[in-house]
């Protein structure tokens, strides 16, 4: 399957090359203060091109056997890692489903751009992977992104106590789900079991 490149108004999307796992390493230590409540506990390896350059494979890998798309968020020049955003736990067969993760840079915050990029990456997971359903959750004091999903026309489903361990400790989330126009493939592939 081709590997996504994506444009949108303000922004590159694809999966990062080998060569430029140093832009998700940069990222991430540009904004290990702004995402240490929201993310689960890193400790020092994370911070580390080694890291990411591992990372970089293990998404393709992922994508190659349509185990999870890592989109990775460029701004138009392409200098710099600005947003992530992952769709994770693929499931076919009568589900059809995935999980939705992302993450945008603090100087980036607040201008529509988060919307934008999860807008595009939602279209294409629908567009090539068929896919039915995602969730994505957030935990109770998350206002910016209960906002953003809600834009999104994500729907509150439920909520779950003790879901994830998020900034190292167990923490309820608020459940969502956005579910998406069926094109028939279920007709296609049919007899599930
Ligand atoms: C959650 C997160 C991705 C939301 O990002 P965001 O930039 O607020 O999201 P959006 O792209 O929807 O931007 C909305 C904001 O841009 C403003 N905006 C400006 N121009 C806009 C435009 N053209 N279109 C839409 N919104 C626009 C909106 O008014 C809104 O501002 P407000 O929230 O102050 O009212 C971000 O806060 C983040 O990365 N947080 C840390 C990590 C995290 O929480 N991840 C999610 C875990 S569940």
């Amino acid at each position: 399957m081709k590997l996504p490149q994506i444009e949108t108004a303000n922004t590159h999307i694809q999966l990062l090359t080998f060569e430029q796992s140093h832009l998700l390493c940069d990222y991430y230590q540009r904004n290990k203060t702004h995402l240490h409540a929201w993310e689960p506990h890193r400790t020092d390896e994370f911070y580390t091109p080694e890291f990411w350059q591992n990372q970089v494979e293990v998404s393709i890998n992922m994508f190659d056997k349509k185990q999870a798309v890592r989109l990775v968020v460029l701004d138009k020049e392409q200098t710099q890692v600005i947003a992530t955003c992952n769709f994770s736990n693929i499931v076919f067969g009568c589900f059809q489903a995935c999980h939705l993760g992302y993450s945008i840079d603090k100087n980036y915050e607040g201008k529509g751009i988060m919307v934008e990029v999860l807008q595009a990456g939602i279209q294409y997971m629908q567009n090539e992977f068929n896919l039915h359903r995602i969730m994505a959750n957030h935990l109770p004091n998350n206002h910016r992104s209960a906002k953003l999903l809600q834009r999104l026309g994500f729907e509150k489903e439920g909520y779950a106590k003790d879901y994830l361990k998020i900034n190292g400790r167990w923490q309820d989330h608020v459940l969502n789900a956005l579910t998406l126009t069926f094109h028939g493939i279920s007709q296609k592939q049919g007899n599930y079991l």
